[in-house]
């Protein structure tokens, strides 16, 4: 529930609306950050364009607000093709994925977000159709029941996803392509401020774009949204023009700390420390002790909190650090154990094994 009043919410926000549109690029060239990702797309696309058939399919998976909707616009078009957008939720039955599937154009992209929350009948549907551009057709009832095979137009899958810890392995394996966005350095996101003020015609300093990007977590979404708070604050307090100290006045009344933390991270590390002599805590108790949604805390909480090392999620729960400590002033106990130092068995191993993970099935890409 709180996550939504925040800020600095990694999700869409009202506001954001017309913004997110304006602001999207669309092209590769005009996109900067996550050049992993984008050289070896733009290295398929190309290869696909020259050959006249469609992009493998293509699976972005990573936190919210990094740019997976735009860059599977971006894909089409580089792709020079069409793009129907849809969502795992809005498909209920095969017979709405079929209508969708039958009415694309040759080499089209659909765009399918939210991919893990799929259902399976749905998923049965879409295997033959992304692997041999088919659907299988089921007629009449009983012994008498016969199938029978429907040619749809080629088209490249692109889903997306925060949790690809969630997808079924037959569905990820039917992804050729599959790329993880990665938090924006502080660089790439004051490239991308100084881009969005132009866009909007706001007057904003080197200073003033790298004070809103070291406050952004890493998160264009973040960085546009608090770009335009922060033109406000200029304009009433200031003479317009966002520098270091309007940025960092604005954001500091917006409860914005310098590393980009709110209230709620504080609460969050502040309750593990406090109620649970900092951890390791399981999640569900975490989440009964905020009285939060698990999910709100997986999905929007933590990822950052866990990106700049103050919490660590080891085989028996959640951990505060020693610099999570430090940054809540607080002495950590004896022992507190530090990234980096824990025991081996802890390291890097998710509490449950269907986690979103490390980048590992593109390996098998290049
Ligand atoms: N590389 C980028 N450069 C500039 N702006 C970007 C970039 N990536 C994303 N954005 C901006 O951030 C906003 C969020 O991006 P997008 O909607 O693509 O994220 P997402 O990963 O799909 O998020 P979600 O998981 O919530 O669906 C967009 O409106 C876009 O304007
Ligand atoms: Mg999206």
């Amino acid at each position: 529930m709180e996550d939504e009043q925040r800020v600095i919410t990694p999700r869409p926000r009202p506001e954001d609306g017309g913004l997110a549109l304006t602001l999207r690029p669309r092209s590769m060239s005009e996109f900067p950050g996550q050049d992993e990702a984008k050289e070896r797309l733009s290295i398929f696309i190309q290869a696909a364009r020259d050959r006249g058939e469609p992009l493998d399919h293509v699976l972005l998976y990573g936190p919210p607000g990094l740019g997976k909707t735009t860059l599977a616009h971006v894909i089409s078009n580089e792709l020079g093709v069409g793009i129907r957008i849809t969502s795992g939720p809005a498909i209920e039955r095969p017979g709405d994925l079929a209508a969708i599937l039958t009415n694309l154009a040759d080499r089209d992209v659909l765009f399918i977000d939210e991919i893990h929350r799929l259902n399976r009948t749905v998923e049965e549907v879409l295997y033959p159709a992304m692997e041999d551009f088919a659907l299988d057709i089921i007629i009449g009832k009983g012994p008498s029941a016969r199938t029978l095979r429907l040619d749809l137009p080629r088209f490249t899958l692109v889903g997306a996803t925060t949790r690809a810890g969630m997808l079924t392995g037959p569905m990820r394996d039917r992804f050729g392509v599959i790329s993880r966005l990665e938090y924006y350095s502080i660089e790439e996101l004051e490239n991308i401020v100084r881009r969005s003020a132009s866009i909007l015609g706001i007057a904003i300093d080197d200073a003033g774009a790298h004070e809103i990007a070291r406050r952004s977590r890493g998160t264009p979404r973040i960085a546009n949204r608090v770009l335009k708070r922060v033109r406000d604050y200029a304009q009433v307090r200031g003479d317009g023009t966002i520098d270091r100290q309007t940025a960092g006045e604005g954001l500091d009344l917006l409860g914005v700390d310098p590393l980009g933390l709110d209230k709620t991270d504080r609460g969050l590390l502040e309750a593990i420390v406090g109620k649970f002599d900092g951890g390791p805590v399981g999640v569900e108790t975490l989440a009964a002790g905020l009285s939060e949604e698990v999910e709100t805390i997986e999905d929007f909480y933590e990822p950052y909190l866990m990106q700049i090392g103050f919490l660590q999620r080891t085989p028996r729960g959640r951990v505060v650090t020693r610099s999570g400590y430090q940054y809540l002033g607080i002495a950590p106990p004896n022992g507190q154990r530090e990234r980096g130092e824990l025991a081996e068995g802890d390291r890097d191993k998710p509490d449950k094994p269907d986690k979103p993970d490390k980048p590992g099935p593109q390996s098998r890409l290049f």
